[in-house]
């Protein structure tokens, strides 16, 4: 037996193992597997790592974007950064040991992402980025730390922005094994946009369409710094007094409001409506037809830019630039009157129009998958 035809067969189908972990994992994965589902040359493998495992966090992303039941379910839950990311690689290993994949497949910057890429390229299975070279440039962001890890170790690199390709040539990465095929987050959005419309989120919510903002704020930086989580409150005070405040609470941050005085603050802010975690077509019906959103999530302000939506970014950097320079996203940090001055700005009618970035045309799980089936046994 030949090595190629341990790790899958070189005359049996290419076998991929993709790996999800959490919630921003679950829309960059679903095109990927309806893809790879199409080529009778291919088997795929699904891992869920369980890193999220709430209904809302996990599951109801499942149904909404219709990825398959996973094959393997690792349920290792929440934890320090080192023992969920331990967590996973020893449940990982023994996995991929029996199904000796020929690709694993990851995406994003999770801790799952990385604890996946690393067990991989310990047993010399190919590692597949999806989304790599994003860089913020921020060592204290834990995704950061796991960008430039997973890329370090990863033999296909796919980039969603001109940007990333130029930061892994600066690190050092062949040019050959870096593949711009654009985003496949947007591959989902464009397909369920209008499922997501259907549902007529504003209505359901009580508000009109272009009046009112979205929040989203998960990020530790923002959230588990009272002081931090203060200025930004303060600044939504001034967005809620114009539009009503939409805000889906990230599990981590619901814990925080309930702590110290920040509760008081809350209930002062009438026109700030706190909200569970939303699915995907609810969140995303949302965001369609918002005036404006404010964010500290990487993923959100890509499609913010494909919607037109104004998007201000409550961080002090993005590893997103091509939001910035084409489309609607403006990084305004965490200082209240700053955000608060560009939220008053955009709701007057100064947000940007903002332009589609190259690719971003929801064919860009097509072009990895082509990859794959080209270059997937053998080098890049
Ligand atoms: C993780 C990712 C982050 C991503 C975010 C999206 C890392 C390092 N961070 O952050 O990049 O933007 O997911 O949501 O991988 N919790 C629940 N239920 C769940 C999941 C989490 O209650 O289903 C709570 C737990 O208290 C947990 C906390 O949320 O400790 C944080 O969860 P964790 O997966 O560690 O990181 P996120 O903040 O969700």
């Amino acid at each position: 037996m030949t090595a190629g035809a341990e790790h899958g067969g070189v005359a049996g189908p290419l076998k991929i193992m993709a790996v999800v972990g959490a919630r921003p994992n679950m829309m960059k994965a679903a095109p990927l597997l309806r893809e790879l589902a199409r080529h009778a040359d291919v088997e795929t493998v699904l891992v869920h790592t369980g890193q999220h495992y709430d209904e809302r966090m996990s599951e109801a992303f499942f149904r909404d974007l219709g990825l398959p039941a996973p094959d393997h379910y690792l349920g290792v839950g929440s934890g320090t950064h080192a023992a969920q990311t331990a967590n996973v690689m020893l449940a990982l290993e023994p996995i991929m040991i029996a199904e000796r994949p020929d690709v694993l497949v990851v995406v994003g910057d999770v801790n799952s992402t990385l604890a996946a890429a690393l067990v991989a390229a310990k047993l010399g299975v190919r590692i597949a980025h999806v989304e790599a070279g994003l860089r913020s440039f921020d060592r204290g962001m834990p995704e950061e730390i796991n960008r430039v890890l997973t890329d370090a170790i990863s033999d296909l690199l796919f980039t969603t922005e001109r940007d990333a390709e130029t930061n892994l040539l600066r690190e050092g990465v062949p040019a050959e094994r870096i593949h711009f095929v654009g985003n496949v987050m947007i591959d989902t959005l464009l397909r369920e946009l209008p499922r997501a419309r259907a549902l007529g989120m504003p209505g359901r919510m009580g508000v009109a369409a272009r009046e009112y903002a979205v929040l989203t704020l998960h990020r530790p930086s923002n959230v588990d710094d009272p002081a931090v989580l203060a200025q930004l409150l303060d600044a939504v005070d001034v967005v809620q007094s114009r539009v009503p405040v939409l805000f889906p609470v990230h599990p981590r941050t619901r814990q925080r409001l309930a702590e110290g005085s920040l509760a008081d603050r809350l209930a002062r802010m009438p026109a700030l409506r706190l909200l569970e975690p939303l699915g995907y077509l609810e969140f995303l019906g949302l965001l369609a037809d918002a005036r404006l959103v404010l964010t500290d999530s990487g993923g959100i302000q890509e499609e913010t830019t494909i919607l037109g939506v104004p998007c201000l970014t409550l961080r002090e950097n993005t590893e997103r630039p091509v939001t910035v320079l084409e489309g609607t996203n403006e990084v305004v940090g965490t200082n209240a009157d700053r955000i608060a001055a560009a939220a008053v700005r955009i709701l007057d009618g100064g947000g940007k129009a903002g332009r589609r970035p190259e690719l971003w045309d929801g064919h860009a799980a097509e072009r990895i998958v082509a990859v794959l089936r080209t270059v997937g046994r053998r080098g890049a």
